[in-house]
């Protein structure tokens, strides 16, 4: 991308991307793993099922999803008829990379009969020969409802996997992906940092290696960490996921403390370097220029639906059932 002369963006970004906005009919959709600035001027912020479910339903004229491109991409799967930017189409992922559809073809072909239970952090090329796509929220429901003589392939994410194994009690033959954030938190860090501040909850994402969720009081999707950390009642909590989710856990409970990990050396914290790439600069431009667009082409989607539709719907009929058995 060519860098842009800062003689050409408005002086107050914040208003000019509000304005724009209304002008356009356009949703602001973000991760918590945007910058605080960016999450504070979205419509909505969410995990990836939240936000999948967002897109959805959305009746705005053009969907600016501030997120790495397999999120935007789903955004258009489910909204075909919607236009949906992202504000750098370079903001990858380190699973999506960790496996492509030929490696998805070989990995099926080695092991007739298994279903696959594709992480929603790949390829719409992965998501197409897919059974089910789940998130790390959707997926504990999606696994128990897969009958338990059905063996299963799942990819591209081994530590969510082995997790998954625990939690449900299923065997599944896992890819050995990874996501280079996550993959670098551990355990020693954890135990110095529960020396430093003793009586800290350690909350974890399931992205990260086992040793190190295994020394955690909560393990969950971005969503649950937050909502961890709001209502449970601790003062300090470990945090075991991208820094910026912190935003929201500050902005909802200012009288805790919240310690980032970290996967990296210079900030001691844990930032998404593709997260990163989307600035409040490229969001104003994207809204106003309507580029970079995501296009898929018609058959890759129609194929891609089949296993993010049946994730939306046992999600909520998970959801429901719980709803039913509270009440
Ligand atoms: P969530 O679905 O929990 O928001 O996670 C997305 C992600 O990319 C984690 O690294
Ligand atoms: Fe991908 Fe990891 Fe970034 Fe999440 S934190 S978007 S899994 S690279």
């Amino acid at each position: 991308m060519t860098p842009i002369p800062p003689s050409a963006m408005p002086r107050d970004l914040a208003a000019a991307i509000g304005e724009l906005r209304r002008e356009k009919n356009a949703v602001i959709l973000a991760h918590y793993y945007q910058d605080a600035e960016i999450q504070d001027i979205a419509d909505f912020v969410g995990d990836s099922l939240d936000l999948s479910r967002k897109a959805a339903a959305t009746d705005a004229g053009m969907i600016v999803f501030c997120g790495v491109r397999f999120m935007a991409e789903v955004a258009k799967i489910l909204s075909p008829d919607k236009k949906v930017v992202l504000p750098d189409m370079e903001a990858g992922c380190s699973l999506e990379e960790s496996i492509s559809a030929d490696d998805l073809r070989k990995f099926k072909a080695e092991h007739p009969d298994h279903v696959v239970v594709t992480y929603i952090n790949s390829s719409i090329e992965v998501k197409a020969l897919s059974d089910y796509v789940v998130t790390s929220s959707s997926a504990i429901d999606t696994i128990n409802a897969i009958p338990a003589d059905q063996p299963i392939l799942f990819v591209p994410d081994r530590h969510l996997g082995a997790w998954l194994e625990k939690v449900t009690g299923r065997k599944m033959t896992l890819w050995p992906g990874s996501c280079i954030v996550h993959d670098k938190f551990s355990a020693k860090e954890v135990k110095e940092l529960k020396a430093q501040y003793p009586g800290a909850k350690v909350a974890v994402h399931p992205e990260s290696p086992d040793s190190v969720l295994a020394l955690a009081d909560h393990v969950g999707s971005t969503s649950s960490i937050i909502d961890y950390a709001v209502n449970t009642d601790a003062t300090h909590f470990i945090i075991g996921t991208e820094t910026n989710i912190i935003h929201q856990m500050q902005k909802a409970a200012p009288q805790k403390h919240f310690i980032p990990m970290s996967s990296q050396e210079g900030c001691k914290c844990a930032m998404c370097p593709f997260m990163a790439l989307n600035t409040m600069e490229k969001l104003y431009l994207a809204l106003k220029n309507e580029t970079p667009e995501i296009t898929v082409a018609d058959d890759l989607r129609e194929r891609a639906l089949t296993p993010l539709r049946r994730m939306l719907d046992i999600s909520a009929a998970a959801a429901k059932a719980r709803e039913k058995n509270a009440a």
